[in-house]
């Protein structure tokens, strides 16, 4: 067998959100890669079925990431069923709707902050003995590109996305010395179940607000992921990667009318 590129032979990784969409398709990614893999959920039908999808290096469990017993559960499980923890990609979020400032409730803000930021927190928390344990290690948190502008109507997952970006730089400097690398991805308008209902549509030149003119597919941040996972970044901390089909270098040139 030829060396995989990425290559994750070897290693162990936990990937939040992994039913469906970017989550899924990072399990795929990394299994290919030759990883083994525990995908979590709140999803537990579409979840046992993405593992069962992979074969024997992927597993399933129910997994709510605002949970701390949930996250101690999962650490042990990968200990328990493939030996170590070597990676971890915290992707599980929600989108919390569409809604200017003064619109969204409290509730609502507070929702999104728990799965989409504290989620993290409590993820990189639960993961750090078991990562220390084998000399090293890697978090992939998967911000957005609302968290590297300020994007209209995404209240509380705006201020939740810029929030993991935060943590993803205090989590490099605190980390470093033992050897887990932390780094965030920022996706722009990708394709998935989180987006499909937005009417976005794929191809070239269906979405212009993008300087590349189109939206971005699942597979292309599953592998900045793996990149960001394997040693080929082995010297990559506190990163933020963008993987937006560059939307957040600048707005794009709409035509000026000539005066006349
Ligand atoms: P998705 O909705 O297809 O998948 C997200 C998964 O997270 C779902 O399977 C959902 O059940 C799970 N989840 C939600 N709450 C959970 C909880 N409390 N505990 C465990 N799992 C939970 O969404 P998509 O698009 O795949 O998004 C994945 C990540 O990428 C999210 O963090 C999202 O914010 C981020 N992202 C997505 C973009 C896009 O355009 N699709 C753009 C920028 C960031």
């Amino acid at each position: 067998m030829s060396t995989p590129v990425p290559d994750l032979r070897g290693r162990t990784v936990i990937i939040t959100g992994g039913a469906r969409g970017i989550g899924a398709e990072a399990g795929r990614v990394a299994v290919e890669s030759g990883a083994r893999v525990v995908l979590t959920d709140v999803r537990e039908e579409e979840g046992r079925a993405a593992a069962e999808g992979l074969g024997r290096h992927a597993r399933f469990l129910r997994h709510d990431v605002t949970s701390e017993g949930d996250w101690d559960a999962v650490v042990a499980f990968a200990t328990a069923t493939f030996g170590r923890v070597d990676g971890l990609v915290n992707n599980a979020g929600i989108s919390g709707g569409s809604h200017r400032l003064e619109e969204q409730t409290p509730e609502a803000f507070r929702r999104v902050l728990d799965i989409d930021l504290t989620g993290v927190f409590l993820g990189m928390r639960a993961v750090i003995p078991a990562m220390r344990e084998n000399g090293g290690g890697s978090v992939v948190n998967v911000s957005s590109a609302a968290g590297l502008m300020g994007l209209a109507r995404t209240a509380g997952y705006g201020a939740a996305k810029w929030g993991v970006r935060g943590l993803t730089k205090l989590g490099a400097v605190e980390l470093g010395a033992d050897r887990i690398r932390v780094n965030s991805v920022h996706p722009g308008m990708i394709h998935t179940p989180m987006t499909a209902h937005v009417g976005i549509e794929r191809g070239e030149g269906m979405y212009p607000d993008t300087p590349m003119g189109r939206v971005g597919e699942p597979l292309e941040i599953a592998r900045a992921v793996a990149f960001l996972l394997s040693d080929a970044a082995s010297y990559v901390t506190g990163a933020e990667l963008a993987v937006d089909g560059g939307w957040t270098s600048g707005p794009t040139l709409r035509p000026i009318e000539e005066n006349p």
